[in-house]
């Protein structure tokens, strides 16, 4: 049987203004995925994030870490978060130090490591972010998508063993949006497990074991990308769109130029690929 790592039983979560941004939610995520949480703007996303490391607690509903209720006192919530780092929506939520470097040695120093654990990890981090250069730099000067790449140093350098990360790659150029995603793949190589929330639906695609499409605090579908994004009802009431990837290839069966045991491509190579090995009718 797969671990699950998270059960999520019909957790509810009503803000003070009485919005509720979680309407009974049911879901488990297992270890070891690449999960993409999917949904229109409001949804929940953040919301649901903020439960996962413990920030925010459910207003009712249960939440459940491996195996079990999380808890809330301190030495608890300290625990849960060495093992679940987060990267927030917002990096000013984030960066708390004066220099990018102080910053992202802050985790890991929380952490209690050696000062050689501690230079090694930093500066690992560092290298993979390409953010070597700015370690000097006061982190409020950063421009977004610097901020953004500090605050996903920061998370890495502390090496959880689920990296939760709320729209990672926006705001960021496409050369540093394929950098990071490298590197979440290369985590998830050391048997880590990834969630990520985007808006995105092609790095989603690509990217994903498993999708969750959430709209308005609810559950609309959760599997596997293919079929989730052949679900039109919930990609219209998620505000989604097709990927690009799919809606070709769906556009070339629809036209014959495809076969329509042709397997479903899941990235621009293996759609190229097929369209290699198809006779093209002219
Ligand atoms: N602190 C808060 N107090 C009151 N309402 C809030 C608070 N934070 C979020 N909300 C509301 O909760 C709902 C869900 O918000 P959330 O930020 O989780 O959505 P999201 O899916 O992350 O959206 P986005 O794609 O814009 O980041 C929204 O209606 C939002 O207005
Ligand atoms: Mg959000």
């Amino acid at each position: 049987m797969e671990d699950v790592l998270f059960d999520i039983k019909e957790l509810t979560h009503r803000y003070t203004d009485q919005t509720v941004a979680l309407n009974k939610i049911s879901l488990q995520i297992k270890k070891g995925k690449k999960i993409a949480l999917l949904g229109n703007n409001g949804a929940g996303k953040s919301t649901l994030f903020l439960h996962l490391n413990g920030i925010l607690q459910p207003t009712s509903g249960q939440l459940l870490f491996k195996g079990k209720t999380i808890t809330y006192d301190r030495p608890s919530i300290r625990e849960l978060r060495k093992q679940i780092g987060i990267v927030f929506q917002d990096p000013d939520s984030q960066l708390l130090a004066a220099t990018v470097m102080q910053d992202i040695s802050f985790g890991p120093h929380n952490l209690g490591l050696s000062k050689k654990e501690i230079i090694e990890r930093v500066e690992w981090a560092m290298k993979q972010t390409e953010t070597v250069m700015l370690k000097h730099k006061p982190t409020h000067f950063l421009s977004l998508g610097q901020k953004k790449r500090v605050a996903i140093a920061g998370v890495l350098a502390m090496n959880p063993e689920v990296l939760i990360l709320d729209e990672p790659t926006a705001g960021l150029d496409a050369y540093f949006a394929q950098q990071i995603i490298n590197v979440l793949n290369q985590i998830h190589r050391q048997e880590k497990t990834i969630i990520l929330s985007t808006h995105d639906v092609n790095l989603a695609y690509e990217w994903a074991d498993e999708v969750v499409i959430i709209s308005n605090g609810e559950v609309l579908y959760q599997g596997d990308p293919i079929t989730a994004f052949q679900q039109e009802e919930v990609i219209e009431r998620a505000h989604l769109t097709k990927p690009w990837v799919l809606e070709t290839f769906q556009q070339l069966v629809n036209t014959g130029m495809f076969h329509s045991t042709v397997k479903i491509p899941v990235s621009k190579k293996e759609l190229f690929e097929s369209m290699g090995n198809q006779t093209i009718k002219i």
